[in-house]
């Protein structure tokens, strides 16, 4: 079975293909990746890039001529390419418009003329906008609020669209917020996990009581995997969510609270335990993010019902491994918070939410 996957060297997609290329040796995964800012070649391990089964393309799924090309040979597509930071996204919309809308079109032409058995497009639950009502389930209303959920809520309608106008094989889903290893440290968790270690405060916007559904990335990529496989789902959404809701302070206080108890216990298994120091990080709040989500709670019950799929890693269990991740993966991360794209956003971003914070004071 040929499957592309576009977008696969960044956070879920990596993870997804590491999983399938382990777990299925009958797959060959062609990946399509334009490593922006975020993809990240070093999210494959050594083994991956031996694996027979596997190989890369580095290109945009804008270049209509590519992706028409790559198509020819595909029996399966799984699309998570998109630009995915909503910060990034309220202060410049442009590329998000192009890829994860007029990308997701480009792909959804190709397998007009090329057709494919499904076509798994990977949504996200911020399509949904602040619940209207909890659990949020699949009718939820639509109300994007930011520039990248409209985006991303465009290309899901355009994709059902494409379902009911052409009969294509779809089938879309809405991942609630996922986190674990691999995922690019401007992303809330990992960005508070590796200022902790850095010893740099939490920085939170507003009250900090906005509430979000984790789903640990492992049960993401499994959930995917079975959407891919499932029998008669096309025209389906599905969330993927774990039914359970955290707000930021609580985040916060779990990772500060993780490193004291490491620090003076060496409780998680870690090759850099030995090198941890008590942390003098706290929490800083600063101003909100225009636009911001309120509260975000998952509905998983069709997911169960269609793919037999449910969460198997607690927040907090899920957690640890991921502080323990970053805590081994030292440089994996820091190569990127070297860089310009990430050292630029975190001060201009920052920056001006800590001025607008000083002014609410004033
Ligand atoms: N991370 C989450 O919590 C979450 C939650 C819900 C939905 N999603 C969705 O899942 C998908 C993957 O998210 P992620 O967190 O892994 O994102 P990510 O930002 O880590 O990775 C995105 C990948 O897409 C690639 N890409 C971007 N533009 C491209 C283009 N024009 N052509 C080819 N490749 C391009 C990047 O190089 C990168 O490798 C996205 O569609 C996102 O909207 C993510």
């Amino acid at each position: 079975m040929n499957l592309l996957v576009t977008g696969g060297a960044g956070f879920i997609g990596s993870n997804f293909v590491n999983m399938v290329l382990k777990e299925h040796p009958e797959v060959k995964v062609t990946v399509l990746d334009a490593l922006t800012y975020c993809g990240n070649l070093d999210n494959f391990p050594q083994n991956v890039w031996e694996n027979k089964n596997f190989s890369f393309c580095q290109g945009n799924i804008l270049d209509r001529d590519l992706v028409f090309d790559l198509m020819k040979d595909q029996d399966e597509v799984v699309h998570f390419a998109a630009f995915t930071h909503i910060d990034r996204s309220i202060d410049l919309s442009d590329p998000f418009i192009d890829t994860d809308f007029k990308g997701t079109h480009i792909l959804l032409e190709a397998i007009r003329k090329y057709p494919v058995r499904r076509f798994v497009h990977i949504s996200t639950s911020e399509v949904y906008g602040s619940a209207q009502k909890v659990p949020m389930d699949e009718s939820h209303p639509l109300n994007p609020q930011s520039p990248y959920a409209a985006a991303k809520a465009g290309a899901d309608r355009l994709v059902y669209s494409y379902f009911l106008t052409y009969g294509l094989p779809v089938v879309i889903i809405r991942p609630f917020n996922a986190y674990g290893p691999n995922q690019y440290p401007e992303k809330l968790i990992p960005f508070f996990i590796t200022n902790t270690i850095l010893d740099k405060n939490l920085l939170i916007y507003g009250n900090g009581k906005n509430t979000r559904d984790w789903t640990y990335v492992k049960d993401c990529v499994r959930g995917i995997w079975k959407v891919l496989q499932a029998p008669s789902i096309e025209g389906e959404v599905i969330n993927l969510g774990s039914g359970k809701e955290v707000d930021v302070v609580g985040i916060a206080e779990v990772i500060l609270e993780e490193f004291r108890v490491q620090s003076s216990e060496f409780r998680v298994e870690s090759s850099k335990s030995e090198e941890l120091k008590v942390k003098s990080s706290k929490m800083e709040f600063i101003g909100d993010r225009p636009g911001h989500v309120k509260r975000l709670i998952a509905s998983y019950d069709k997911a169960e019902n269609i793919l037999d799929w449910h969460p198997e890693i607690e927040f907090e269990e899920g957690l640890k491994r991921t502080i323990t991740w970053y805590m081994d993966n030292t440089e994996w991360w820091e190569k990127i918070r070297e860089k310009p794209e990430f050292k630029n956003f975190e001060k201009l971003w920052y920056d001006k939410l800590k001025v607008k914070s000083e002014k609410v004071k004033v």
